[in-house]
């Protein structure tokens, strides 16, 4: 396992980089990442490039044995290009272009843009090509799926519409547009949406071809850079920095051309005291090793205090460092880069705090960083060891997508009830997948897919199959509602899934902040809120019922036999005691081992191969935790990281 850190020599006089690279061999640092956001550096004025700073700099790092991820740096194109050629700027809903001197002023369909990005990334590539510490390149920084209102982007938008609908009929039956008289005519007539609406008054079916354009164009200017890199370095490893935007990418697409997926990992300083509030960041991690089914990087871990776009936050408390980067570890990844080695003194991030502070003298926070370079060295022998499971989790980016246009109810969010079932199947020590809705799923014993809103007849015929060959599966509220196109299906809910589950929803109420209750058979009663789908069974077992209001007794969740498999669907958003229930129910029908008695808040991973079994033990809160595991005593800190080798 191997431990780095985001460098930012351009920011530094030069006498600081050996210094800096000195004390980064002797602390145990393998790598840097150099360059993401260094265009203005790189190619000071049109065609002319300097290399010279970033050769130096190389250099350094490779005399104390440092190796180098690039980042291109499209992200920021320098002023001189926004000057010349004002057209590559994306522009907003409001019909403004966007400001330079921020970050990420860049129309991605833009041809000037992709010719200057051509050249620069070509360039680069070109130059390093020979270079053996340069180990692996990072496209751009943080891709996000923002909808850009340039002409380009419009008129492309306006093609990529007529090849998916070829004629304006077609396309106004599928959006409704006859609603509001917004009947199309001609294709000139489509606009993005401007107006800075919020998006719930726009066509939701417009809107999620927007989203899904965006996604496109995003994986598309991905494509286009890593090409021109492996033109130059044909077995170049490339990647880009992803992370938990508001107009996510879609990760599937978007990797699927990369070598390998890195995450920007930022799990929060402040551990909320509300135990329902569900911290932990494991389940960003396991999205991200299922994303090419494969261990990961983080290409930015936490350092210190955030605080850029809002006021500073708690600064890392102590075993965060450390035991942050371990359970990123724990849960697929095989090299950690931290962001960053030292806090700015300039910029709009000086308050995004680094390993070391602004005055340069390491302290605290480095000292558990040193620790954690030495634990990851010890664990060398576990990189590429796989995490394998027996429960997946189904994510949806068009679902996802449709979600953030809709808002279901106060308080709904898609990620809600994905966290509620991993940290379910997590509470009981074992390893969890999360993977793209239209992956294969024959490999595993139980898999919830929740909220599958925009339905796909592959996924839906996949559960099926899944269910029937006696597999598990654990449906929610708001699956099978809306068509391809995003417009609610003419059918009782859960339309595609009616039969699978074994019963349907008679009516719903979204009662947002207010609350219900449900009452297993059992007498066993738990809080629910958000939503309440009012189920009848058509051959379903009622598992519990609605314990107040005009449904009271109405089921709320039940279960299905379907073929050789079973079929769970849980129509309200529960406490998580009652999706901890359900699983250890599930895990014993379905015989996957488990561990029953693991405190609150203590993952248990494993990681195997090389000969090994790697056990991670996690204490992911602030409080001590002493307990028993197979007959071994153990007591972890805050945030402390064990991890056993097993033969
Ligand atoms: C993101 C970016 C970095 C930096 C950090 C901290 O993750 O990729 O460049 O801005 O946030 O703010
Ligand atoms: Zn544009």
């Amino acid at each position: 396992m191997r431990i780095g850190v985001d460098y930012y020599p351009e920011h530094w006089d030069e006498e600081l980089w050996a210094q800096d690279a000195r004390l980064m061999a002797q602390t145990g640092v393998k790598l840097v990442r150099l360059a993401e956001f260094a265009w203005c550096r790189l190619e000071p004025s049109d065609g002319q490039f300097d290399f010279a700073w970033l050769d130096k700099a190389i250099g350094i790092f490779a005399v104390n044995g440092i190796d180098v991820v690039i980042g291109t740096p499209t992200n920021c194109p320098p002023r001189w290009l926004c000057e010349k050629h004002p057209e590559i700027l994306p522009v907003g809903d409001n019909g403004q272009t966007n400001p330079i001197g921020i970050r990420g002023h860049r129309c991605f369909n833009s041809p000037t843009l992709r010719e200057y990005t051509g050249r620069i990334v070509g360039k680069l590539a070109e130059h390093y090509k020979d270079c053996k510490s340069v180990i692996a390149w990072q496209i751009d920084n943080e891709l996000e799926a923002n909808i850009c209102c340039c002409e380009v982007c419009n008129n492309k938008h306006r093609d990529w519409l007529r090849q998916k609908y070829g004629t304006l009929e077609a396309l106004n039956k599928a959006y409704g547009s006859v609603v509001w008289s917004g009947e199309y005519s001609l294709w000139e007539q489509i606009d993005p949406p401007y107006g800075g609406y919020n998006t719930a008054w726009l066509n939701p079916a417009y809107m999620l071809d927007f989203r899904r354009r965006a996604a496109e164009d995003v994986t598309e200017f991905a494509r286009f850079q890593a090409d021109i890199i492996r033109s130059h370095i044909p077995d170049a490893k490339i990647t880009t920095n992803t992370w938990f935007c508001n107009n996510l990418p879609d990760f599937y697409n978007l990797f699927a051309s990369l070598d390998f997926v890195s995450y920007d990992n930022y799990p929060t300083t402040s551990i909320p005291d509300d135990s329902e509030d569900i911290h932990t960041h494991a389940v960003y991690l396991d999205i991200m090793r299922g994303v090419k089914r494969k261990n990961f990087w983080i290409m930015e871990e936490l350092s210190g205090g955030i605080g850029t776009w809002m006021p500073m936050q708690k600064t890392t408390r102590p075993g965060m460092i450390k035991g942050y980067a371990l359970q990123a570890f724990a849960h697929g990844a095989d090299t950690v880069v931290h962001f960053r080695w030292r806090t700015a003194n300039i910029g709009a991030e000086m308050h995004w705090h680094g390993l070391i502070d602004h005055s340069n003298v390491p302290r605290r926070r480095f000292a558990e960083f040193a620790e954690l370079c030495k634990e990851a060295e010890k664990l060398k022998n576990l990189e590429s060891t796989e995490i394998r499971s027996d429960v997946a989790i189904l994510f949806s980016v068009e679902s996802e997508a449709a979600f953030k246009l809709q808002p279901q109810t106060d308080g709904y969010n898609y990620m809600e009830q994905i966290k509620l079932l991993h940290q379910a199947f997590a509470r009981y020590g074992l390893n969890v997948d999360i993977i793209d809705e239209h992956t294969d799923i024959s490999q595993y014993k139980i898999v919830c897919a929740p909220e599958l809103y925009i339905t796909d007849k592959t996924v839906a015929d996949r559960l099926h199959d899944f269910a029937r060959n006696g597999g598990t599966v654990i449906l929610t509220a708001r699956s099978g509602v809306k068509d391809e196109h995003n417009n609610c299906i003419m059918e009782l809910l859960p339309t595609v899934y009616r039969e699978l589950v074994g019963c349907h929803v008679s009516e719903y109420d979204p009662i947002g902040w207010g609350t219900n209750s449900v009452r297993f058979e059992d007498g066993e009663v738990f809080k629910c809120k958000q939503w309440c789908d009012v189920l009848e069974a058509d051959t379903a077992e009622v598992l519990a019922r609605y314990d107040c209001d005009f449904y009271k007794g109405s089921p709320a969740v039940t279960v299905n036999r379907y073929g050789k498999g079973t079929a769970y669907y849980v129509g309200t958003i529960g406490e998580r005691r009652m999706y901890e229930k359900l699983a250890e129910d599930i895990l014993c029908k379905a015989g996957v081992a488990y561990i029953a008695d693991l405190p609150e808040n203590v993952e248990v991973t494993t990681r195997t191969g090389n000969g090994v079994t790697a056990q991670f033990i996690f204490n992911d809160s602030d409080e001590e935790k002493a307990f028993t595991l197979d007959g071994r005593e153990l007591h972890l800190m805050p945030f402390e990281m064990n991890c056993t080798l097993k033969k």
